[in-house]
């Protein structure tokens, strides 16, 4: 398998993409990094600009996700400022923005930088559905207890790694990536057959 760097702080994060990676023959290894919250609204920037300044420590292939949640009554917000909602006000806060909120359309974005030189790429994925009444669920993490994605009735945080992984955002974006790593590996190995 070959092996990849995942600069996160986020274990949830990690088990999530590794098992994309995986079918891919893609080997994820975490790398303990806390991400530099950049000035920007766009998650690819946030995620490419981290990335790079990942692989100044890695020194090998290296990826950065920045994700989000998008409240359409709420005019998108938390969006790229998900983490320090979760984190000060959290799921409760939350909840109560959205009291009395008949339309409760949400999605998740996820941004994932790639830097493996001489490339740097970003892939996104996002996924559709709604905020919960109120949360329910123990696993995943962050905003999982109260994202229903469409077409269901549970909440992340009440579905398993792999279901989750059937509609998230983030598996959607290392798909992406899983496929563009693919790609490269087809580029090089016409090269290779000539030289034989
Ligand atoms: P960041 O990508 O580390 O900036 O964090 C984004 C924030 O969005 C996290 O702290 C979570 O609160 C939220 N978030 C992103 N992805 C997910 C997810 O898959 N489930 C639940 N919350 C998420």
């Amino acid at each position: 398998m070959r092996r990849i760097y995942f600069a996160t702080s986020n274990k949830n994060k990690f088990n999530e993409a590794s098992r994309i990676l995986e079918k891919y023959g893609y080997e994820l290894v975490l790398f303990s990094f806390e991400k530099r919250e950049l000035q920007s609204t766009d998650l690819g920037e946030i995620a490419l600009q981290s990335a790079l300044i990942a692989y100044t420590y890695v020194n090998a292939p290296v990826v950065v996700e920045d994700s989000g949640l998008f409240i359409k009554a709420l005019n998108g917000f938390p969006g790229p400022f998900s983490s320090y909602v979760y984190k000060t006000i959290g799921v409760r806060g939350v909840l109560k923005l959205m009291e009395g909120v008949t339309d409760r359309s949400a999605y998740f974005e996820a941004a994932v930088a790639i830097v493996m030189p001489p490339f740097e790429r970003v892939f996104k994925g996002s996924v559709y559905g709604r905020i919960a009444d109120s949360p329910r669920g123990t696993g995943g993490f962050g905003f999982d207890p109260i994202f229903i994605p469409e077409n269901e009735d549970r909440t992340f945080a009440e579905m398993s790694v792999e279901e989750k992984n059937r509609y998230s955002h983030r598996a959607r974006a290392f798909e992406k990536l899983g496929i563009w790593l693919k790609s490269i590996e087809l580029r090089e190995k016409p090269m290779q057959k000539e030289l034989i």
